[in-house]
């Protein structure tokens, strides 16, 4: 029986959660959850719906709230962070000024995520050290973006942490239904970086399985480039499924004009959470409202129960897609990369599955953004304009010195008040 943690408890998505929690319950018995955030407010209005949901549901845990880390985290589990530095106003930020130097304008992509890591990086460690010494035994599952980056923080800094995203999950999910059987038994070649990956191969019943990805994207490539908004030749001639993200390569400057012409993400998700929380206000609501899904949260809660399961010794899949220490994995990164990998899961930790060999056609792609990703880290841990220009030159969308420029004046100009050296 378990007690969890919540780092950012307050976030429109934790109903998510909580719903998966109350659904799941066999596989992950929880004695506790404690939801933390600084937003007392927001807190409320998400703390009273969890406890509606969960009382609906007749789970039998206590949900708590509280803006106290320290104490909120003590004797945990597992501690899941998903915060957000600088909240919907900074990311709106990081999705318009990039696109003035003629660079996608994204949360986690490209500059942008750049200035998220900054912001972040130094919160989240700060955050794990206070739980290393409040909850010493606790697993931490970082939702935190950019994943690939702030895990690997994490991991160098000495923590027990796991890096999760739900594309991977996502995309399981879709190729199940398409495929008329269950979840459980499609399991993804899925290789790559956090939000740089591709699906190589789709296997039935588990990692030796028939793959049967050619004759889904025979079957449903239509369906399956709608979904990226990508070209159907495209998928066919790589002969896998690219995650949603690499339509940010692909299609750099369409995608540039594209947000040119339209409000930012972060403007719509601001308009969301308004009348998500306005809802979750309501004491006659008690279970997660449809309009969640119009958040790009989907399934979130499946991967964050599987994983939490099988990292406190329960009963989760015995594959997981994670994000964790290269390691060799992939024998062109280096071993203390971050990488996004099928792995077994257990008491230990995660431990990669060898992965398929990796095309040329995405190594580079690879390796170019793990070392973009390792300056980035650099500039997060030790600030200064020149650690930001070098991680942008390194960017593959970058790349230019003038842009590198132009980006890290605006990057710096747009986020002083999260940097302390600027
Ligand atoms: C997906 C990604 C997350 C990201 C989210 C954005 O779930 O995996 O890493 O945070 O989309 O969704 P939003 O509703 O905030 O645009
Ligand atoms: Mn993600």
């Amino acid at each position: 029986q378990a007690k969890i943690a919540v780092v950012g408890g307050g976030s429109t998505y934790t109903p998510e959660l909580i719903d998966g929690f109350a659904r799941l319950r066999e596989a992950l018995p929880l004695r506790e959850l404690v939801l933390i955030d600084p937003a007392a407010d927001r807190l409320d209005l998400v703390g009273g719906l969890a406890r509606r949901i969960f009382a609906r549901q007749g789970h039998p845990g206590t949900i708590s709230t509280t803006g106290d880390l320290d104490a909120g985290v003590a004797g945990a589990d597992a501690v899941l962070l998903q915060l957000r530095v600088g909240g919907q106003a900074a990311r709106q930020q990081d999705e318009t000024w990039p696109l003035e130097c003629g660079c996608v304008g994204q949360e986690t992509t490209g500059a942008g995520g750049l200035a998220k890591a900054l912001r972040t990086v130094p919160v989240v460690l700060d955050i794990a050290e206070r739980v290393r010494r409040a909850a010493p035994d606790a697993w931490i599952v970082d939702f935190t973006n950019p994943v690939g980056i702030v895990t690997r923080a994490l991991l160098r800094a000495g923590h027990r942490a796991v890096g999760l995203c739900n594309v991977a999950i996502g995309l399981q999910r879709k190729f199940a239904a398409l495929l008329d059987t269950a979840p459980g038994e499609v399991h993804l070649d899925h290789v790559g970086l956090n939000h740089l990956t591709w699906e190589t191969g789709v296997r039935l019943g588990g990692p030796e399985g028939e793959n049967v990805l050619p004759r889904l994207l025979a079957a449903h490539g239509d369906t399956l480039a709608g979904d990226l908004r990508l070209p159907r030749e495209i998928l066919d001639r790589l002969g896998a499924v690219p995650s949603y993200y690499l339509r940010y390569f692909y299609e750099h400057d369409a995608v540039v004009r594209e947000m040119k012409a339209g409000p930012p993400r972060a403007t719509e998700v601001a308009a969301l959470e308004e009348r998500l929380l306005e809802m979750y206000g309501d004491p006659s609501l008690d279970e997660k409202p449809a309009l969640l899904a119009r958040r790009g949260g989907a399934y979130y809660s499946e991967a964050a129960v599987d994983l939490v399961a099988s990292l406190l010794g329960g009963t989760g899949s015995p594959y997981q897609v994670v994000n964790t220490y290269n390691d060799g994995t992939l024998p062109f990164l280096p071993d203390d990369a971050v990488v996004e990998v099928q792995a077994a899961v257990g008491t230990k930790g995660a431990a990669p599955l060898p992965p398929p060999d990796v095309d040329p056609l995405y190594r580079g792609l690879i390796a170019s953004v793990t070392a973009y990703e390792e300056l980035a880290l650099e500039a997060a841990l030790r600030g200064g304009r020149d650690r930001v220009f070098k991680a942008l030159l390194a960017h593959p969308l970058v790349g230019q010195h003038a842009s590198a420029e132009a980006l890290t004046e605006r990057l710096v100009a747009h986020n002083r008040e999260h940097l302390p050296w600027a």
